[in-house]
């Protein structure tokens, strides 16, 4: 067993490498909840009599009943880890055990010890060669190759060595050999499971010449909008989901629409809420997951609830997602990811199709999630025969000018990068907007934070006088997106007010100003407000990605942050 702290390319430098044998491996790249960041705290773990060696994902929430329940059986612990009492359950119930499957048996009752999440990879040096797998609310997936198999948390960390899949369920176990895979449910019975074919381009999982994966995957934006959109429109025409299909009874039979998510996904509903709300007069209300799924949200029959999931593993929005189900409403997953946790869970399921991504800075993720509840809340309003067909038809112009509207943007970046190189050292930016402005504002100040580590905050225009413009003066950097007319005089005043008291102005606009007023403006093309945050974040993603670039930071894995975020 060789591990340590840090990055993945660290484990070229252990010493013994080279001369690891063997035919089966597991391995994980743990992100700390139990215990610091170091080479004890790091997976794999081992039991005492170092027979059973685990990789684990979730949080294991009884660790400390179970951990005491050990030491009173003569087990030591190593680590500050919830997962370290796994290993050294599965001995202990080993050790117990007289069914001819002695080590499926012993993980199976292991697991069943184990309250919260968990998705772990089992191997014995006295089975050497099977691995066992299993998982409860953290995500596994099962890869068939030829004459060799992979386990993953996700599809694309394994798409370069197979496109066909196993999906997993909960409490579901699996024996991997190098020429078979046997499945087994809850109880041990065997099943069979449905092989699935996952069709990315496995090239879409690497970097293509780009210096990032950040960089390249918001170069793929207009396809990326372009496949989401698809064949879903056509002007003068109905929109069809066939995924959905709703008739216009139910959906008038609905009195609210919830959409629930984190983090950016969230960011992808608060961009959407007003034109589902004024297309269809339905209240629409944007939760963010971890708070909705513990504050007994009011939810019922009448409630239609979308959960936005790029992923589809976030554990906030898939525990979301089955409360509001447990409450009787109508859910409806929206992912990128076919078959992933979340589609599995909600009762219908609609994806993005913006191939993979691999930047932890959710990019083209974003704007084709915007694309697709813009649709949605457009297919809605179709169906209840809500708006004017004039109306609908010029924001299905609108939607479908959007991949050549984002690659003018694409053509025009080194603007960008030259102002990231003027402000890059500074240590506060503020985001303001109104309307749709604000909500993506709210995605543009994240971006920056996440990967640059400025601090930034978002804020509504008209709300920076009730406190915020406090802390704006000389060094500060204040992004400005003004895309509605109807609003625009109202935040020039506010921005007027920024540079009164000394800030640097950068202005994402489609208005005609005078240039001049401002330290940058970026023009972008005109287009309906509702849509315009799938044109203003470009500018700003980019302008996050240059910054961290003059600082010198690996933008694909900035500090303390994963990917799918997979635990609470
Ligand atoms: O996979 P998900 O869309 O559920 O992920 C939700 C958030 O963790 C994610 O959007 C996060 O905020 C982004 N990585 C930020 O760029």
């Amino acid at each position: 067993m060789l591990k340590t702290k840090g990055r993945v390319s660290l484990l070229n430098e252990i010493e013994g490498i080279d001369s690891l044998k063997g035919h089966i491996g597991i391995a994980h790249t743990r992100w700390a909840t139990h215990g610091k960041p170091s080479k004890e705290n790091s997976h794999p773990h081992m039991d005492n009599s170092k027979n059973f060696s685990v990789v684990h994902n979730g949080i294991i929430e009884n660790y400390i009943e179970l951990k005491t329940f050990l030491v009173s059986k003569g087990y030591n612990f190593l680590s500050q880890t919830d997962t370290e009492v796994i290993p050294n359950l599965i001995h202990y119930y080993y050790s117990q055990e007289s069914s001819n499957n002695k080590f499926l048996h012993a993980v199976k009752r292991a697991c069943d010890d184990l309250k919260g999440s968990f998705a772990i990879e089992v191997i014995s040096i006295l089975h050497p060669d099977h691995v066992i797998v299993t998982r409860k609310d953290s995500p596994l997936v099962v890869g068939k190759g030829d004459n060799e198999n992979f386990i993953s948390s996700d599809i694309p960390a394994i798409l370069s060595f197979t496109k066909n899949f196993y999906l997993l369920n909960d409490n579901e176990y699996a024996e991997i050999y190098n020429d078979k895979i046997l499945f087994y449910d809850k109880d041990l019975n065997e099943i069979s499971k449905e092989l699935k074919n996952i069709n990315w381009d496995s090239s879409s999982a690497e970097k293509n010449g780009f210096e990032d994966y950040m960089l390249k995957e918001i170069f793929e934006e207009p396809n990326a909008i372009r496949e989401t959109i698809g064949t879903k429109l056509s002007i003068g025409k109905d929109i069809v989901l066939d995924e959905l299909n709703f008739t216009k009874d139910y959906l008038k039979s609905i009195n609210k629409i919830y959409i629930v998510a984190c983090g950016t996904a969230m960011h992808a509903g608060l961009a959407t809420k007003t034109l589902i709300e004024n297309l269809c007069n339905i209240t629409v209300i944007v939760d963010i997951a971890s708070e909705f799924r513990y504050r007994d949200p009011l939810v019922d029959e009448k409630t239609l609830a979308i959960f936005v999931s790029q992923s589809g593993e976030t554990a906030d929005t898939i525990a979301a997602l089955k409360l509001a189900k447990s409450k009787g409403a109508k859910t409806i997953a929206v992912s990128n990811v076919i078959g992933s946790s979340i589609t599995r869970e909600a009762d219908y399921s609609i994806y993005t199709h913006a191939g993979p991504e691999i930047a932890v800075a959710s990019t083209k993720a974003y704007t084709s999630q915007v694309t697709l509840l813009a649709i949605i809340g457009l297919y809605f309003s179709e169906t209840l025969e809500h708006s004017n067909k004039d109306f609908i038809n010029n924001i299905k112009k609108d939607i479908l000018s959007l991949p050549d509207k984002v690659s003018n943007i694409l053509d025009n970046v080194n603007c960008i990068k030259d102002f990231a190189k003027q402000v890059y050292t500074e240590h506060d930016m503020f985001y303001i907007g109104r309307g749709n402005d604000y909500a993506v504002a709210q995605e543009g100040s994240l971006k920056l934070k996440e990967i640059s580590y400025i601090h930034s905050e978002s804020y509504a225009s008209g709300e920076l006088k009730h406190g915020t413009i406090a802390l704006i003066e000389n060094g500060v950097t204040v992004v400005s997106i003004i895309t509605d007319e109807t609003l625009a005089p109202k935040s020039l005043s506010n921005i007027q007010e920024v540079i009164t008291r000394g800030a640097k102005t950068f202005i994402i606009t489609n208005q005609n100003l005078d240039d001049k007023n401002f330290d940058f403006v970026f023009k972008i093309d005109n287009i309906s407000p509702y849509l315009s945050p799938i044109l203003s974040i470009v500018p700003m993603q980019l302008f996050a990605y240059y910054v961290a670039k003059e600082k010198k930071l690996d933008v694909d894995k900035p500090r303390n942050l994963a990917k799918s975020v997979t635990v609470e």
